[in-house]
């Protein structure tokens, strides 16, 4: 399973990617906004870290969606555009693919639109599984009825468990074959945590200290 980092922060990407576990990082209009930099350059700086960053347009029509999607995807080889699900997202992910443009498809809350999505020949599609939870639905059982279509077609479309909230929401996703997560940072930064290892390794080196008096 691939692990993406769900944020705008460059600082955050460049210290996960250096840990070597890192394959990607999802932006998102809020996300860049709470970092409150220039869109272009945070995703140009992250194209030096890691192969795969989404950009997301920002344009409702079709029309303007494929405009950005050729203008970020001219910007670096590592550019992913993100496009929200909807009717007008559906007309631009044939373009996309058309024209060779990677695409991810944002805002996926439903098996009938990945389903849409996969055949309008988006790359990667995304269903937020937290923001399901959040509203009493469930969002890994999403992931699951996804992958089972998934494994009855020969569909090329990854799909990335998004809006994840917690450590579990990522193991679940890998016991499901998902193929990538987004994570936010807080929560990467817990997948590496044990307490028994931090015990552990405290053991080892107080009867090592022992050993050398
Ligand atoms: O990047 C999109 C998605 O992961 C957003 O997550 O926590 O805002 O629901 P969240």
């Amino acid at each position: 399973m691939k692990l993406f980092l769900d944020t705008a922060n460059v600082e955050h990407v460049a210290e996960v990617a250096a840990w070597g576990v890192l394959d990607g990082v999802t932006t998102n209009p809020s996300l860049v906004a709470k970092e409150g930099h220039d869109f272009k350059e945070t995703v140009l700086n992250m194209c030096k870290l890691v192969p795969c960053v989404s950009a997301q347009v920002t344009a409702t029509e079709s029309a303007g969606m494929k405009k950005q999607a050729d203008e970020y995807s001219g910007w670096h080889k590592h550019v992913v555009v993100k496009v929200p699900m909807t009717t007008e997202g559906l007309k631009t992910l044939k373009y996309c693919r058309s024209a060779g443009i990677k695409t991810n498809t944002t805002l996926v809350f439903s098996a009938a639109q990945a389903i849409l999505a996969a055949k309008a020949g988006a790359n990667i599609i995304s269903p937020f599984i937290g923001r399901l939870d959040d509203v009493g639905e469930d969002g890994m059982g999403l992931i699951k009825e996804i992958m089972e279509i998934w494994s009855h077609y020969h569909f090329d479309t990854e799909v990335l468990v998004a809006s994840t909230r917690h450590p579990r929401h990522i193991v679940d996703a890998a016991a499901l074959g998902a193929h990538i997560c987004t994570i936010p940072y807080d929560v990467f930064t817990k997948l590496s945590k044990h307490p028994l290892t931090d015990i552990g390794l405290k053991k080892f080196l107080d009867d090592w200290e022992k050993v050398k008096k």
